[in-house]
């Protein structure tokens, strides 16, 4: 079951206009929720960077949180799985084929779900594989923007080469991933990009940043050359569906010892008890 403009149908039946103006210029934001045994995870962290990217792009919010949790929950209920990945995404509207945003049009609200498939334990023994690429995208990269032709081409080459991920670097400094942020660990110490126009601010990143910070893991905040990542004793690529995956060959050569290394075998550990401790939490606590 979906939901599109006010409606709840299946997704054969779902309708939306060629003058859409996702559908013409990529123009709208979208959001992907992850749902842990039928609840939602950080969903007020969802809605913020929601929020954001809808400020960016000046569309007016066209529900207020309650209503999205509302909207949010009715989609998990009417979905058969136990865990799932909620999409939402809102375009501008339909209007006639100009560049400049039109004024006082009625945003395009659509929510979908599939199922939640996190790595399995043998990805997580072995660790995946990624590429190292020059980062053609836009520069406001903070904005999720449903305008994915970058990351989409990026993903592309990753997967001709075989490899899960691209791994993206701009002016000699790696941003994030073509789906995911990156972390790396050198000299024993976790490092992690600033948050910038630069790079998606990702819930997942937050979390892993909240986690070293509990658990006085040592970790740094700062650019991270392109040279450390290529000679990283251990790179992590997070994301919702991801969460914390180890990458362990990086342009066909070993990341470290060529498997998972300790630090983000603990911090994916620490996920795990970090989800499991949230969702046994009230539900509005
Ligand atoms: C480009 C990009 N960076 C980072 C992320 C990770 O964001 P999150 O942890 O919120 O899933 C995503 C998620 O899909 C992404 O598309």
């Amino acid at each position: 079951m979906i939901y599109l403009n006010g409606e709840f149908m299946p997704i054969d039946q779902a309708k939306i206009s060629v003058l859409d103006r996702g559908f013409i210029f990529g123009d709208g934001v979208y959001e992907v929720i992850p749902v842990y045994s039928r609840r939602p995870f950080r969903l007020a962290e969802h809605l913020a960077r929601l929020q954001s990217s809808l400020d960016a792009i000046s569309i007016a919010n066209p529900n207020t949180n309650a209503k999205w949790a509302e909207l949010v929950g009715k989609i998990i209920a009417g979905n058969p799985w136990e865990d799932q990945n909620v999409y939402l995404q809102i375009t501008r509207g339909v209007a006639k084929r100009d560049h400049a945003f039109p004024k006082g049009l009625t945003p395009t609200v659509y929510l979908m779900a599939s199922e939640l498939v996190t790595p399995s334990a043998e990805l997580m023994r072995t660790g995946a594989t990624a590429i190292v690429l020059p980062d053609f995208r836009w520069l406001r990269c903070d904005i999720k923007s449903t305008s994915l032709l970058g990351n989409c081409m990026l993903r592309t080459l990753a997967a001709e080469a075989d490899c899960a991920e691209a791994i993206l670097v701009r002016e000699g400094e790696m941003t994030e991933a073509s789906a995911s942020n990156v972390f790396v660990v050198k000299n024993g110490t976790v490092l992690a990009p600033p948050k910038s126009q630069l790079i998606l601010p990702g819930i997942t990143y937050d979390v892993v940043l909240e986690i070293l910070r509990g658990d006085a893991i040592p970790h740094e905040v700062r650019p991270v050359r392109e040279a450390e990542l290529r000679s990283a004793e251990e790179i992590w690529v997070t994301s919702s569906s991801r969460e914390v995956l180890p990458i362990t060959t990086l342009d066909g050569k070993p990341v470290g010892k060529g498997k998972p290394g300790p630090v983000g075998v603990k911090v994916h550990a620490l996920y795990q008890q970090f989800k499991a401790r949230v969702m046994r939490a009230p539900a509005h606590a």
